[in-house]
């Protein structure tokens, strides 16, 4: 079942009655399992409008959502349960402000919980369960999170959607923001959940590397339309980067600029460092 995009567009509205389409006629299969998939785009290509409508935060101008079997359409439906389809899908905001509102970090962790009646000193394990997952202890149960650093909102908020358990998880940049490691630890969190789980996990980025390294599918968004889907080595591969206002992974681009430079006979496609030393002297070995 997963989620099913039917020719959607989402038009913002105004208070001066001029709209704005932030998507336009998106037609886009998500399975329920397995899939890893990045979502990419320029700045204002309609990324976090397109995971909005993902767990029908916000309903589409026209066309259909289906979630999980529910059809989502312009108008609020009494018979869907929308609460219930935002415990399945999970999504972790751009911005945790918008997502963090307790006064501590444990009661903002407990609250996905606890509204969907978990009884709350389970609900204070799961808190804790996730807090050490995205690599915050104890000691940050009892401070507030609007004092926290920008990275360890983000973390909390991320931990937050984790204590819910959804089927399938939806992260609007989770790693912006962090440091290099802080950027690795989270990546191998999302990829050994995906892993251990099978869960469908889609993960809003703009770091190549990211996308080369981790993804197995990623879709780009240009203008508010759908622009490409498909493998990363087909997207590397393409020529279309250009035209989207993205870059190629700086494994890449390294290695075709040593091959330009220095002339060699290297495979530019190399997803990590290590790929890079491991290519460079199997060249070099050659020569
Ligand atoms: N609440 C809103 N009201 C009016 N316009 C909006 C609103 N939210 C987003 N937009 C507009 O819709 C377009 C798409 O915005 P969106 O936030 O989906 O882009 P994005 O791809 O997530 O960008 P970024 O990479 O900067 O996060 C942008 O031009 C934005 O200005
Ligand atoms: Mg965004």
């Amino acid at each position: 079942m997963g989620i099913r995009f039917n020719e959607v567009t989402h038009e913002y509205a105004s208070y001066s009655k001029i709209t704005y389409k932030a998507i336009q006629n998106i037609s886009l299969n998500i399975s329920e399992h397995e899939e890893f998939i990045a979502l990419v785009g320029h700045t204002g290509s309609g990324k976090s409008t397109l995971a909005k409508h993902m767990n029908a935060l916000i309903f589409p101008t026209s066309g259909t959502v289906e979630i999980f079997g529910n059809i989502i359409t312009k108008k609020r439906n009494k018979k869907i349960k929308y609460n219930s389809i935002r415990k399945n899908v999970g999504l972790v905001f751009q911005f945790p402000e918008y997502q963090l509102f307790e006064d501590t970090v444990e009661k903002d962790v407990m609250f996905g919980p606890m509204n969907f009646k978990v009884p709350k000193e389970k609900a204070k394990e799961l808190a804790l369960d996730s807090l050490k997952l995205v690599g915050l202890d104890e000691t940050y149960l009892n401070r507030n999170p609007f004092n926290l650093s920008g990275g360890e909102k983000k973390r909390v908020s991320i931990a937050g959607i984790l204590a819910l358990d959804p089927e399938i998880l939806v992260l609007d940049e989770p790693t912006s923001g962090l440091d290099p490691e802080g950027k690795t630890t989270l990546m191998k969190l999302f990829t050994d959940i995906h892993k251990k789980t099978n869960k469908t996990i889609i993960i809003i980025t703009h770091d190549m590397d990211l996308v080369y390294q981790y993804f197995n599918r990623v879709i780009v968004l240009k203008d508010g339309e759908l622009s490409f889907e498909g493998t990363p080595e087909k997207l590397f591969k393409s020529n279309i980067l250009k035209n989207n206002h993205l870059d190629l992974p700086n494994t890449v681009k390294t290695l075709k600029h040593i091959k330009e430079t220095l002339n060699l006979d290297v495979d530019i496609y190399q997803k990590t460092a290590e790929d890079v030393i491991n290519e460079l002297n199997r060249v070099t070995k050659n020569e």
